[in-house]
């Protein structure tokens, strides 16, 4: 289903990534994805530049060691501003630095970055090659097919020919354009239609780089229909991955071929986990928000949803609430507690 890599310096399996979002894939969400999946690619929620300059990387980087692999997704436009903000997070360790070319949102565009830059394949390259002048992990770009009245076939194809001159061996494709006057971000991933086709043709036309699918592949059947020409090394997954995350522990262990994680154990270590932190003075409710749709399509979905919501709120130090509901929800089931969410 997986083209074999092209570029294979680091090792790195990128067969499966759980997307960069904002506001969710904090580290809290990474420490429990990596749970539902011991192979994922992680990526952090993109952090800008200019505030790992001004409020200094750790507050912006610090991660459990659990989450590697784990790639800092990037944003900015400023090539010496980048090289300068990875230069700043290299003690970090990240196994890759990714540069957002995808964002639509009317912040990022005001910036000139994010998907704006769809439209300066130039001035991204310059980017991307002063970023590498300053980390030896590899620098690839999260991007989409096109924005607003650009040509997704030229326009395209011009973008990813400047970054493959820069040196860019791997492309994280949002198989959709972005439309940056009129629609709010959220509609920006939804309204523009997908378009597999195109993001196909393009890692056909460009065997040499790794090109990895995102957008809109919510279970392993779509991703297998998605990649069943061999042509991307990889899939990319987002809201699906977040919103319902034991689909993202059975897509693992379909192509990882690993055990499937059991929710009592997951539950467990969250709360291990939860403990260690709020002492460290974070509260319940900033962890357990990311765990909300654990057992969607199960029994007991809407008391979990409800306990981990509201009283995780009432109690930031009950870290034990996770693992008591979980056992509460569980005894709900009978032999079907790692069953595919319908
Ligand atoms: C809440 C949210 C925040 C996002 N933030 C980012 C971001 O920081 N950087 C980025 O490149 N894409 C961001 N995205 C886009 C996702 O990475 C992904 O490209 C998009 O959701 C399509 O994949 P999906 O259909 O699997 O969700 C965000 C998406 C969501 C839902």
């Amino acid at each position: 289903m997986f083209k074999t890599p092209s570029y294979n310096k680091d090792g790195l399996d990128r067969r499966l990534s759980v997307a960069p979002m904002m506001d969710w894939t904090d580290r809290h969400c990474r420490y429990f994805h990596r749970l539902l999946s011991p192979n994922a690619l992680l990526f952090t929620e993109m952090v800008t530049a200019e505030a790992i300059l001004h409020a200094g990387a750790d507050r912006f980087c610090a991660h459990h060691l659990s989450e590697h692999p784990l790639a800092l997704q990037l944003g900015g436009s400023e090539p010496h501003r980048l090289a300068a903000a990875t230069r700043l997070v290299r003690d970090f360790g990240f196994d890759e630095i990714n540069l957002n070319v995808g964002c639509p949102s009317p912040r990022v565009k005001a910036g000139c970055f994010g998907a704006s830059l769809m439209a300066e394949p130039k001035l991204v390259a310059e980017c991307v090659r002063a970023m590498q002048g300053e980390t030896d992990r590899p620098v690839t770009v999260k991007c989409r097919i096109g924005i607003d009245d650009m040509d997704v076939m030229e326009g395209l194809n011009k973008f990813v020919d400047a970054q493959a001159e820069a040196g860019v061996k791997i492309i994280y494709l949002h198989a959709r354009k972005a439309w940056l006057n009129g629609l709010s971000p959220k509609e920006n991933r939804e309204v523009p239609p997908l378009d597999y086709g195109r993001a196909s043709q393009l890692a056909a036309d460009y065997p040499d780089l790794d090109i990895i699918l995102n957008g809109g592949l919510e279970t392993l059947e779509d991703i297998q229909s998605a990649t069943e020409a061999g042509l991307f090394c990889g899939v990319m997954i987002g809201r699906a991955a977040y919103k319902t995350p034991r689909q993202l522990g059975y897509i693992s262990s379909a192509l990882f071929g690993h055990e499937m994680a059991d929710l009592s154990h997951i539950a467990q270590q969250m709360s291990d986990y939860a403990e260690k932190e709020i002492e460290k003075g974070v509260r319940l409710h900033n962890i357990t928000r990311h765990m909300l749709g654990l057992f969607t399509g199960l029994k007991g979905a809407r008391t979990w949803r409800r306990t981990l919501g509201e009283q995780a709120r009432d109690n930031p130090t009950a870290a034990a609430l996770i693992a008591q509901t979980a056992q509460t929800c569980l005894a709900l089931q009978g032999d079907t507690t790692n069953r595919k969410v319908a």
